[in-house]
């Protein structure tokens, strides 16, 4: 995938990635191009490529109004004045359609015909008879890789992020429209132009939390 972005540069969109709470409020995002983030940011590895993550959108001042009924106040800033939130929340039934995924995995000539009945013989019969915290724990991590991609690519088009999960647990999925019995919260990414510089945090000296084995 050869793709031009507004900033290419890996070091900065990694590096100077700061999580940024209020926004240039007039600064609208195009629901083509926040598509084509999400898009690009489903590229991100998953467990058995089980993709395990939904996003649900929200762009206008009446769905942010719905989703305050369900987020802490702390957060109102970031949703009042960022150009869109996307909403990552995981998937425990995305093992219902695997075998439609690795089938045209196989028909697209990436795989063989044993190779395919191998998948299906090895990780289907896991997440048939998985229980019902192990495929949430699944969604979760799924969920989270690829809203740090989501982040990632944001910058790469010229946007900042704040992720957050400062949010009603309970009620933050049937607020979102989503069947609460098939789909977790994970966090919510708001994104837009930066109004205000970033508080600039620090990270524990890393060599005190690797272990070499
Ligand atoms: C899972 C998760 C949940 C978070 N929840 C919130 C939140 O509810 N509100 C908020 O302002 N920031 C939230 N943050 C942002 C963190 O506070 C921030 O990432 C951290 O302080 C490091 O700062 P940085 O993002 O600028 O590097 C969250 C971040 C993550 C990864």
């Amino acid at each position: 995938m050869k793709k031009v972005f507004v900033n290419n540069d890996f070091a900065d969109v990694i590096l100077n990635r700061h999580s940024v709470r209020l926004f240039d409020p007039t600064v609208k995002i195009t629901r083509e191009e926040l598509q084509t983030l999400i898009t690009e940011a489903t590229t991100a590895p998953s467990a058995c490529n089980l993709q395990s993550w939904h996003f649900v959108v929200i762009d206008t001042p009446k769905a942010k109004e719905k989703i305050k009924k369900a987020v802490l106040k702390f957060n109102y800033p970031q949703i009042d004045t960022a150009s869109a939130i996307i909403f990552v929340v995981g998937d425990t039934q995305s093992h219902v359609v695997y075998r439609d995924v690795w089938q045209k995995v196989y028909e697209d000539h990436k795989i063989t015909k044993e190779r395919l009945d191998q998948i299906f013989g090895t990780f289907l019969p896991l997440y048939e008879n998985a229980t019902s915290d192990f495929l949430k724990l699944d969604a979760t991590i799924d969920s989270s890789i690829v809203a740090t991609q989501l982040m990632l690519l944001a910058r790469a088009h010229g946007y900042d992020t704040n992720p957050f999960s400062g949010v009603d647990f309970e009620n933050i999925v049937p607020v979102l429209g989503l069947d609460p019995k098939r789909y977790i919260p994970v966090m919510g990414i708001a994104i837009g132009k930066m109004a205000e510089k970033p508080l600039l945090t620090t990270r524990y000296d890393a060599t005190t939390l690797t272990e070499f084995l």
